[in-house]
Order: structure tokens, then C-alpha cells, then sequence
């Protein structure tokens, strides 16, 4: 199954190095509290919020209840988790995930999250989805342009934020053209 799976490596031409995946583990659990803390101090955790940052919820997360779980995935370069996704909404019984990711202010600008975007994406459709959601706030000018280049469709929510929405067997479609 996809959450059980090393994923290899993934290596963007002339963009990101090399990117491990890895479902979130007690063995990232750490990079993965440097990272959210790095968001921390840079201010963007106003943007990124999908839980609490503290190591005894990640912990948690690596143990899901039984049932249709929710995907948590870091992407490692070098010994450094770099990147953060996860799908949620299948714990909960929705259909259709909801996306979100974070990188690390230091591994920005390379093509990561571009490359994480196309992982999860992977993950959802093994799953058997064939949508997923997003939300983004209006004002976050480099994850609307990320989203909007990956073919999502961003429509008002309400007045701080947009609500976003892509086709996986479109966007299958169009990777194979
Ligand atoms: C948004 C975020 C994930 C982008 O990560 P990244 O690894 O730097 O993005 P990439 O290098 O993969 O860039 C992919 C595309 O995103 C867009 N983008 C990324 N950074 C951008 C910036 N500073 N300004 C405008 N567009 C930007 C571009 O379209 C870019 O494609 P291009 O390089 O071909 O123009 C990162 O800035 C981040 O983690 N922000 C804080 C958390 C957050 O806001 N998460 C999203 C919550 S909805």
C-alpha cells in the first residue's frame, strides 16, 4: 500500500536533488519538528496550519486509529526532511482529500514542492481518489501560483482564503501528453 512504500528517489530535471518520500515515521518525526518550526519563526505558519506542531501530535500521527487513514508524507534530501504533505478527509469518511504541503524555508525555490504536489497526487489517485481539495489564503501569492500551475481551479471561499479543487485523471492526462 502506498503509506507502507519507500518511494525511492525523485529528481526534477536540473531542480531538486534527490528527494526520498517517506511516510511520516518516529525516524522523521524530528526533521519534521525542525521544519514546522522553521515556518514557525519565518512567519508562515499563519498560511500552514493543519495541526498542532508539537512532537507528541506528530507522534500520533504516525499511529492512526483503525479505519481509513489520512497519508503523511516527508520528502528527505541529504538527512534533512525538506518538505511536508499530507491528504486528510478519509479519516473523517469524505471522498475527496484535502491537500497540503509546506518545504522549508532553506530548500525553497528548487522545484520541492512542485515535486511533493506530483507525490501526493500519486498517493491519492493509489487511493482511489479522483479529486482532491485545497485551501490557500488570497494573499499567498507562491502557493496560488504553485496550485494554479498544477491545474487546480481556485475559487472564492470566503474573503481571507480560496478553495481549490484539480481532476487526477486530468491531470494523468495531461502528464501523459
Ligand atoms: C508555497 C511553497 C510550498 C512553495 O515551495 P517551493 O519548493 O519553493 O516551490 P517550488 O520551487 O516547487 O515552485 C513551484 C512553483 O510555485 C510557484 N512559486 C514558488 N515560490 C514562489 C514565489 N516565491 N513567488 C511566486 N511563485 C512561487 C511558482 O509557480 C513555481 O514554479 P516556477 O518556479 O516554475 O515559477 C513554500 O513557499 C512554502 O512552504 N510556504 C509556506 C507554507 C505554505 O504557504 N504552504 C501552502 C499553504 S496553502
Amino acid at each position: 500500500m502506498a503509506s507502507d512504500t519507500v518511494f525511492g528517489t525523485f529528481t526534477p530535471p536540473g531542480r531538486a536533488a534527490r528527494l526520498a518520500y517517506r511516510p511520516l515515521a518516529d525516524d522523521t518525526v524530528g526533521g519534521l519538528v525542525d521544519l514546522l518550526a522553521a515556518l514557525v519563526t519565518s512567519g508562515e505558519a499563519r498560511a500552514f496550519h493543519p495541526h498542532a506542531f508539537d512532537r507528541h501530535t506528530l507522534e500520533a500521527l504516525c499511529r492512526p486509529a483503525a479505519g481509513p487513514r489520512d497519508e503523511y508524507w516527508v520528502a528527505v534530501e541529504d538527512r534533512q526532511v525538506v518538505a511536508y504533505g499530507l491528504l486528510r478527509g478519509w479519516s473523517e469518511g469524505y471522498e475527496v482529500p484535502s491537500l497540503g504541503i509546506a518545504v522549508h524555508p532553506s530548500a525553497r525555490g528548487r522545484g520541492v514542492a512542485r515535486s511533493m504536489m506530483e507525490h501526493l497526487h500519486d498517493v491519492a489517485r493509489d487511493r482511489g481518489a479522483i479529486r482532491v481539495r485545497l485551501k490557500v489564503y488570497r494573499d499567498n501569492a507562491a502557493a496560488i501560483r504553485l496550485y494554479a500551475a498544477l491545474g487546480y481551479r481556485l475559487e472564492p471561499l470566503n474573503d481571507r482564503e480560496f478553495l481549490g479543487f484539480t481532476e487526477l485523471d486530468r491531470l494523468e492526462k495531461e502528464s501523459a501528453a
